[in-house]
């Protein structure tokens, strides 16, 4: 039945048969859930694009369910993609490669590049490998929205655009990937995410940050605008700067619930700790877009560790309810 949630536990043959047939199987992974269809064929991947609305130039991650099946889908590896996906595969990077001619161009929106990556979470693994194809998925969302964390989020923002939804609970990172293009052997950050900065420098010493400026995104998930509740949502420095009074007002604190009169309030880590607030950003965001408030307030979370992955979403997400900004690729997704 159309857009059905199965408990991961019992569903993954089941799923892996959907996919194979052409259809669309939301699944859990570790960063968020991904919407998934067989990357070898292009009718169901355009379906992905029709599921999320999404732009035809923004393009797909292709996952596989093993790091040593990427060499026989593309051939031979740049040494310092390779270094970096025995580093950190399975796991929340994502590496730029070429396209192989066996993966239609709707994948990559007609680029002559390729993301990839090999998530780690079993019950994606496991579908991919039982699948027998790469598996392109975006995130679960319409485009531009939050992101889904919980399989729940998945049901309220594509319902029955999916054919079959995998429940595994609750991910692990709560935010995307890291986009890393490393062809050069120089590493570029496109896209910051669950894997931080620091991480990746401990291996290979400083990388660059490039996340896009005027004209196409370097990567179109860093258009200006995105993970956007639909409610307005504005960042604040902290709650000494935020404007109070207002009785349908929501806060998004990082570490200390804020001295004002709010409608609704979401601590992101009452410990401090950016990962663990990560994991809850969407999941929080969710709750406040669905509390019926007239405004979002954001703290900015301090910008070290997975800290600088929050910021950019949630200035992102703050960029899609200001007015068009002249002069940045900034687009109004509403
Ligand atoms: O954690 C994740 O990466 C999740 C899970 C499901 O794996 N997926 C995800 O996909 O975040 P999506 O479609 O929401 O974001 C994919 C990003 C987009 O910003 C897209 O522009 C970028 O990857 N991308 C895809 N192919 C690219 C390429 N060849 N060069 C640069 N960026 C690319
Ligand atoms: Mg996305």
């Amino acid at each position: 039945m159309a857009g059905s949630v199965v408990p991961a536990s019992t569903g993954i043959s089941g799923a892996a048969a959907v996919l194979r047939r052409g259809g669309l199987v939301a699944f859990p992974t570790e960063t968020v859930y991904g919407l998934g269809a067989n990357a070898l064929d292009a009718q169901a991947v355009a379906r992905v694009f029709e599921a999320k609305a999404r732009p035809s130039f923004d393009p797909l991650i292709t996952h596989l369910a093993d790091a040593a099946d990427l060499p026989g889908l593309v051939g031979p590896l740049p040494a310092m993609v390779s270094a970096l996906a025995e580093r950190f595969w399975p796991g929340p990077l994502t590496l730029i490669v070429a396209r192989p001619s066996t993966i239609p161009t709707i994948v990559t929106s007609g680029l002559d590049t390729m993301a990839v990556r090999v998530p780690d979470h079993p019950v994606a693994r496991a579908l991919i490998a039982e699948a027998g194809v790469p598996i392109a998925a975006p995130s679960a969302n319409r485009f531009g929205r939050l992101s889904p964390t919980r399989a729940e989020h998945v049901v309220a923002g594509l319902g029955d655009a999916v054919d079959l939804i995998l429940d595994g609970g609750p991910t692990r990172y709560g935010i995307e990937s890291t986009i890393v293009d490393a062809r050069s052997g120089h590493p570029v950050v496109r896209r910051l995410g669950a894997l931080s900065v620091e991480e990746i420098e401990e291996v290979v010493g400083r990388v660059e940050i490039e996340l896009g400026s005027s004209g196409l995104p370097a990567a179109p998930g860093t258009l200006a605008a995105h993970y956007a509740p639909r409610t307005p949502i504005r960042i604040v420095i902290d709650s000494a700067s935020a404007p109070v009074g207002a009785d349908l007002r929501g806060y998004l604190a990082f570490r200390d619930r804020p001295p004002g009169d709010y409608a609704a309030v979401e601590v992101l880590s009452p410990g401090g700790n950016s990962t663990q607030a990560a994991a809850h950003l969407f999941d929080a965001l969710h709750r406040l877009d669905a509390a019926g408030l007239t405004e979002i307030l954001a703290e900015r979370v301090p910008d070290t560790g997975l800290g600088r992955a929050i910021n950019d979403r949630l200035e992102r997400a703050a960029a899609t309810w200001r007015p068009f900004d002249q002069g940045s690729n900034t687009v109004l997704v509403i």
